[in-house]
């Protein structure tokens, strides 16, 4: 039994679009880029967890055909967007257990030109009309109260709710958002879009739903990511090399919707993520104030600023002056989606809970180059997917 898990070796693919890779190729990237960065081989990994949420099933052991069968325990994970997330956890609750002192969680999705994505994380059909089709055809879908059944138009209203609620939103406060953002991935050679994008490109841009236009919603594209998480004690046997690259992880929450008496086919993507944030804060022992960066979930910019309030970086109702503050740009008191976020860096689905943390990693160890947080020490990574299913991880640099 070990409590003392950190991140030994991380990576993630370019984001982008890559016809050339499917799901395996771009996985397998990912996992012997991670493995390679930590300094280990695939004889070392006790535990394999593959997250995937489009690609059909069983991606761990095709990829244990490209990168090593060693006839070790392999989950594969699909858990909303949260699946990178759930896959890194699913392999530090392993470890943690006892059973394997090494693992390794991979995510990869291949999503270009998926179009637009149903409620439900899958692609929608073509026709233009509004098609209930939950359980037997007899529950209506998710977001069936607005009727959009998809994720811009479900996201869009949760940003829309936001500033009924508090006030101070507008569509340009909202495009503010994606302009920060996109300026953070000039700096991000890895990012889907590296373009800086002023605010009249982005207003000016084709709406997909109001407020959020095109580069205002996370890009569809391909990627992978990967790490390699590790005991305490096994760390320990390890080079100062290691020792001193290796990221604590301070805490590591997931969790769901709880039943509430609201609509069940409205989602909620408040709740959860307070309670995520809450616990994680608790079990890392760390307050907001302490943060140096914080990745989180962007899906689209009406997300951003619910979850400043969500992951308590500002008090309850703050989130617009958070932002107007300049808090949350690269030079601001508490920078948020340095690498550009899923707007510009890309959302390749079940890749981006560990490529957050691979940012947060990046800055702790001081090897973010030109879009380096001088001295971080803490931070925090975040991703959220409808069902729902919400990961936070607080993540510190070593003191090795
Ligand atoms: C917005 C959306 C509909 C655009 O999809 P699309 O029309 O297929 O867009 P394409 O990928 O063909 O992009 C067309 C062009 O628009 C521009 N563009 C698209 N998204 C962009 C972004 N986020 N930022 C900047 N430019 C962007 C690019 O110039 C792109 O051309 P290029 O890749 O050749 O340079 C799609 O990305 C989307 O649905 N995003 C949300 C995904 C989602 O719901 N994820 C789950 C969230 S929880």
């Amino acid at each position: 039994m070990s409590d003392d898990i950190w991140i030994l070796g991380i990576t993630m693919t370019k984001f982008g679009k890559h016809p050339d890779l499917d799901t395996v190729d771009l996985a397998a990237q990912a996992a012997m880029a991670a493995l390679a960065d930590g300094g280990v081989t695939m004889a070392d990994i006790g535990v394999l967890a593959a997250g995937n949420l489009i690609g059909g099933g069983g991606l761990g052991q095709q990829l244990q055909k490209q990168i090593g069968q060693t006839g070790i325990p392999v989950y594969n994970v699909s858990n909303a967007c949260a699946t990178g997330a759930t896959a890194l956890r699913t392999v530090i609750m392993a470890i943690k257990a006892g059973e394997c002192d090494m693992g390794l969680a991979v995510g990869v999705e291949k999503l270009s030109g998926a179009g637009l994505l149903g409620a439900g994380g899958t692609a929608k059909s073509d026709k233009n009309v509004y098609e209930p089709s939950g359980r037997y055809g007899a529950v209506t879908n998710t977001d069936g109260r607005i009727g959009t059944n998809n994720m811009p138009g479900t996201f869009a209203q949760i940003g829309m709710e936001y500033g009924h609620k508090y006030g101070g939103t507008s569509f340009e406060l909202f495009a503010k958002i994606s302009e920060k953002n996109h300026s953070h991935s000039t700096l991000n050679p890895l990012a889907a879009y590296t373009k800086k994008m002023s605010l009249e490109q982005i207003m000016g841009d084709m709406m997909i739903a109001y407020p959020n236009t095109r580069p205002m919603c996370s890009a569809n594209c391909d990627g992978g990511a990967a790490a390699v998480v590790i005991s305490g004690a096994k760390l320990k046997t390890l080079s100062l090399e290691q020792q001193r690259r290796a990221v604590k992880v301070s805490a590591s929450v997931l969790t769901s919707d709880p039943w509430s008496e609201s609509c069940q086919v409205l989602p909620d993507v408040n709740t959860l993520t307070r309670m995520a944030s809450t616990q994680a804060y608790e079990q890392a022992g760390v307050g907001p104030a302490d943060l140096d960066l914080v990745e989180l979930h962007d899906c689209f910019a009406t997300a951003e600023l619910v979850h400043y309030d969500n992951l308590q970086l500002c008090e309850q109702g703050g989130a617009v002056d958070f932002f107007t503050s300049g808090a949350p740009w690269r030079d601001g008191t508490m920078p948020v989606n340095v690498s550009g976020g899923l707007q510009s860096k890309g959302h390749p689905i079940s890749a981006t809970g560990i490529a957050n943390i691979w940012e947060v990693c990046h800055h702790l160890r001081g090897e973010a180059g030109d879009r380096q947080i001088q001295g971080a020490r803490v931070g925090l990574a975040h991703v959220i997917g409808l069902g729902s299913a919400c990961g936070v991880h607080i993540l510190e640099k070593s003191a090795a």
